[in-house]
């Protein structure tokens, strides 16, 4: 078993996916081992995108993903960092994969509906980024 973060973006909640994504996330099989709603403040959401400080589009991010209420899981399966990727597809959802997450749901590259840890580290530090010791 491998466990992953994955998060329902505000651009989904706000558009009442989160029962979809969520079906979609048990048809997967993925475990959902903990799941919080949270809003996060624009630090918050700036702190979580730390690494792209220096990127042009960071300043529309972070207000992207303090706009409005999260619905973050803990997911568990074998190979969940990269299946939860998969079932997502790539960050621009005009080359995401018909079925996946983002071609379905995803309004552009930035409000892209759902998002996943990309590797076991970062997993473990997004995972202690929202549930800290229940993680
Ligand atoms: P990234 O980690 O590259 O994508 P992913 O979410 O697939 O892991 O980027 C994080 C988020 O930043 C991405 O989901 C949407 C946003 N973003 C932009 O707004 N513009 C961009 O050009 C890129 C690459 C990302
Ligand atoms: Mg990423």
């Amino acid at each position: 078993m491998e466990r992953t973060l994955a998060i329902i973006k505000p651009d989904a909640v706000q558009r009442q996916l989160v029962g979809v994504i969520i079906s979609e996330i048990e048809k997967n099989d993925f475990h959902i081992a903990a799941i919080t709603t949270q809003r996060l403040t624009a630090a918050q959401a700036a702190s979580f995108y730390d690494k792209y400080r220096a990127t042009p589009f960071y300043d529309s991010l972070v207000a992207t993903m303090s706009s409005g209420q999260l619905f973050v899981l803990l997911l568990e399966k074998a190979d969940a960092i990269q299946a939860w990727r998969r079932l997502m597809g790539p960050t621009d959802p005009e080359r995401a994969e018909p079925g996946s997450l983002r071609r379905r749901f995803a309004i552009d590259l930035q409000q892209n509906s759902v998002h996943g840890a990309d590797s076991p580290e970062t997993a473990e530090k997004e995972i202690n980024f929202f549930f800290g010791e229940r993680g």
